[in-house]
């Protein structure tokens, strides 16, 4: 055990105020705010309260009367500029006091030019060109009279089982944190109330992704110390950055459901962050804190989300039917409504919604779908491919190629490419790849054949037209992977193998002898050994989006080059759930060396024989492919690993350093990524941990130097006390990947 000398940085206390009481905002607001708090009635206050859906009223005369009667503070699921106009004209000029309401939609990756999904956001490793991407959905969505994103999504996913890991950033705590903070800056920009600009939400707090088995809305149990150096730090990013919303999940948090847990919602984000922007709950979810069984009834239920500080209650009832009483028993003061009233007002101020309640009819037309969102769709799809394997280099393709065969069930699949939460993306705007690779090569040098209708199709029918597509083409081209159904909220899935008889199709493919390329489409990192075997070349290409199929057909082309890294562990079998790259060592770590694998094991082995360490008699301890991987047409040679110094004090900071050099043919980027290991703490530290990386773009033969520079501070993490910078030795890594990289080693003083 090493001396007990803590350097106590108090991280969290750092960067938000000083006192225990959320700062407010700019002291003209807050008096606006009061002023109109103090005419409101209670009915008035419960109103701003509420989010409806409108299919909860019966037909528009109740939705507006309940407008005029100020009992709506908020809609979603509500798009178009003149509707919204005509609802919010109601409650601007027709109710009481005038409160504008505030829309909310679920714009999550692209409101109508459809990104990537977040996980393949993600795979781009390009926080810029996520900023980017939210910019685009955030101009889009405010011409359609959205105010208000639920995104971004930042929960921590190590459970490909789970189908919203489609729109999450993956397993890692850095990644998504840096992600996190783009994506609040694509959204709401410096100023969220300019015309382009919307609110983020920061969601689902917190730990959803962590649901037992990978089903959805199922029971958490995160420890402390895990919660905070795990999953909170992306939400801890995205306050600091000046999200203007967080939104209280579905799950059960170590026994308290996160719409009532006091000391996350509490604690952690309005005392100890200074978090003073509105708390909503997610559907439902402060009555579902009754299936959950923590509360007895819809006034125990708003009890307990009140007590915890849900401002906002989206489409249940248990606030507008209980607060009253609670009231009435002395459960709850009109201070604590009144705060949370001052939130939701507080955002309403900040988005402009009392100056500039109504959105320009004109705008939509002329900003959805223009052609520099569709570029910027297009690019972010592009950065997202994941090239997994390329046997003798058989890509890209040559354009002189004579024909292609276009197969599978994701060539020519507008609805499926756009992937999970799309509301508002319209499949007839969707470019596939069988229309782009027919616009590139011409109709006559492309042999289609679909060979499996959808990704579930068990018929093989079709394999007989796709095999004879194959045999007439110089290389097959197969499009594979699962359709945007199979992930995405309550999308859950035990078998991760591709679906149907996809992989039967490719067998039937590869015994034709042409060269094989196969391009997955999911929404989630597939249990893909067999491709793996059978393909000579694999793209993961996620769910793409509306500019996929010419991002796709530029980059088998050589147009563009592969720079997409894994965001999250690949497994060779569900059965390697969960593994992700950042996990603890034990005290029996696997031995890379020494494993018998199941079938070499002798009959009537000995007890100890095969030696105690942890892995799977069958699956062994490695992935597929690790956490940030991702390979290139061109190759990269890293080299001269530098440190600025072999010892920092607990406030410093080193430059990492190391030369990058493009040694293959093609222009190309590589992510280069930097991990560290703490060798000892006073709570156990992960084998490797990514604490920075940079995407560099070297032409053919360019040398560059890759400085990154580590602060001591980002070595700290909570010992189940404190947050702490421990002196001590650290490995640290520069490389293509989390599992190789060059290494060397330092201290805290
Ligand atoms: C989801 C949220 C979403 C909300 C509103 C819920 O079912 O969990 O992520 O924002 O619905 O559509």
């Amino acid at each position: 055990m090493r001396k007990a000398y803590l350097f106590l940085i108090a991280l969290f206390l750092f960067s938000c105020s000083q006192e225990k009481v959320p700062s407010k905002g700019d002291p003209e607001t807050e008096r606006k705010i009061s002023a109109l708090i103090s005419q409101m009635t209670l009915e008035e206050k419960l109103g701003q309260m509420s989010q409806f859906d409108p299919g909860q009223f019966r037909g528009d005369e109740e939705l507006k009367q309940a407008i005029k009667d100020g009992k709506v503070g908020s809609i979603l699921n509500l798009v178009g500029a003149k509707r919204i106009n005509e609802l919010q004209k109601v409650a601007v000029e027709e109710s009481r006091l005038g409160i504008p309401i505030i829309i909310g939609r679920d714009v999550i990756h692209g409101y109508r030019t459809i990104m990537p999904i977040p996980l393949g956001m993600a795979a781009a490793w390009n926080p810029q060109l996520a900023e980017k991407a939210m910019a685009v959905s955030a101009k889009e969505a405010a011409t359609e009279g959205v105010h208000w994103t639920f995104a971004p999504m930042i929960d921590i996913s190590r459970d490909p089982r789970w189908g919203r890991i489609a729109e999450s950033c993956g397993e890692d705590t850095y990644l998504a944190t840096q992600l996190a903070v783009a994506m609040v800056k694509g959204f709401q920009g410096d100023d969220p109330s300019a015309p382009d600009r919307i609110a983020a939400c920061a969601k689902h707090f917190v730990g959803y992704g962590a649901a037992e088995g990978g089903r959805d809305y199922n029971t958490t149990y995160i420890p402390e110390t895990q919660l905070r150096n795990d999953y909170l730090p992306p939400f801890k990013a995205a306050a600091d950055a000046g999200v203007l919303t967080f939104m209280s999940g579905f799950n059960d948090l170590n026994g308290v459901p996160v719409s009532g847990n006091v000391f996350t919602l509490k604690t952690v984000l309005r005392d100890e962050w200074g978090f003073n922007g509105m708390v909503v709950s997610d559907w439902a979810s402060i009555y579902e804190m009754i299936a959950h069984g923590y509360a007895a009834d819809p006034k125990e239920a708003a009890e307990k989300a009140l007590r915890a500080g849900v401002d906002m209650e989206m489409t249940s009832p248990c606030y507008v039917s209980s607060v009253q009483t609670l009231l009435d028993e002395g459960k709850l003061s009109m201070e604590t409504i009144d705060t949370y009233v001052g939130n939701i007002l507080r955002v309403k101020f900040q988005l402009g919604l009392f100056d500039q309640p109504y959105t320009d009819e004109t705008l939509a037309e002329k900003t959805i779908l223009a052609p520099e969102h569709l570029e910027v769709a297009k690019q972010a799809a592009s950065e997202s491919f994941v090239l997994l394997q390329n046997n003798n280099q058989l890509l890209p393709l040559s354009k002189e190629v004579k024909s292609v065969a276009v197969i599978g069930p994701l060539a020519d699949a507008p609805h499926d490419q756009m992937g999970t939460w799309v509301f508002d993306g319209k499949k007839e705007n969707t470019v596939t790849p069988l229309t782009a690779l027919r616009e590139k090569l011409g109709e006559a040098r492309v042999n289609y054949a679909q060979g499996l209708a959808i990704s579930r199709t068990k018929t093989t029918e079709g394999f007989a037209a796709a095999i004879q597509a194959a045999k007439k083409s110089d290389v097959a081209l197969l499009f594979m992977g699962e359709e945007s159904i199979l992930s995405g909220e309550a999308h859950c899935l035990a078998d991760l193998d591709l679906q149907g008889a996809q992989n039967e199709l490719i067998d039937g493919i590869a015994a034709t002898g042409k060269p094989v390329v196969v391009v997955i489409m999911a929404g989630r990192p597939l249990t893909i050994g067999h491709v793996l075997e059978k393909a000579d070349a694999v793209l993961y290409a996620w769910a793409p989006g509306t500019m996929g199929g010419p991002a796709i057909a530029d980059m088998l082309f050589g147009e563009t080059v592969p720079s997409g890294k894994t965001p999250v562990t690949f497994l060779k079998t569900v059965g390697q759930v969960p593994l992700y790259y950042n996990h603890k060592n034990t005290g029996r770590p696997a031995d890379y060396n020494n494993w018998t694998h199941l079938d070499n094991i002798p009959a009537e082995a000995g007890q100890v024989s095969l030696g105690n360490t942890s892995h799977y008699l069958d699956a062994g301890f490695e992935p597929l492919f690790p956490f940030g991987f991702g390979l290139s047409y061109t190759s990269f040679a890293y080299s001269d690993l530098k440190l600025s110094a072999g010892s920092m004090p607990a406030d410093g900071a080193i430059e990492v350093s190391v030369n990058l050099e493009n040694t293959g043919k093609y222009p190309g980027s590589e992510v280069v990524q930097l991990y560290i290991r703490d060798r000892a703490g006073s709570i156990t530290r992960p084998v490797k941990e990514l604490k920075g990386f940079r995407k560099v773009s070297l032409e053919p033969g360019e040398k560059q130097q890759v400085t990154i520079q580590l602060k001591a501070e980002d070595l700290s993490f909570y010992n189940g006390t404190e947050h702490v910078i421990e002196p001590g030795e650290f490995d640290v890594w520069v490389g293509t990947n989390s599992a190789e990289g060059l290494h060397a080693g330092f201290t805290i003083d």
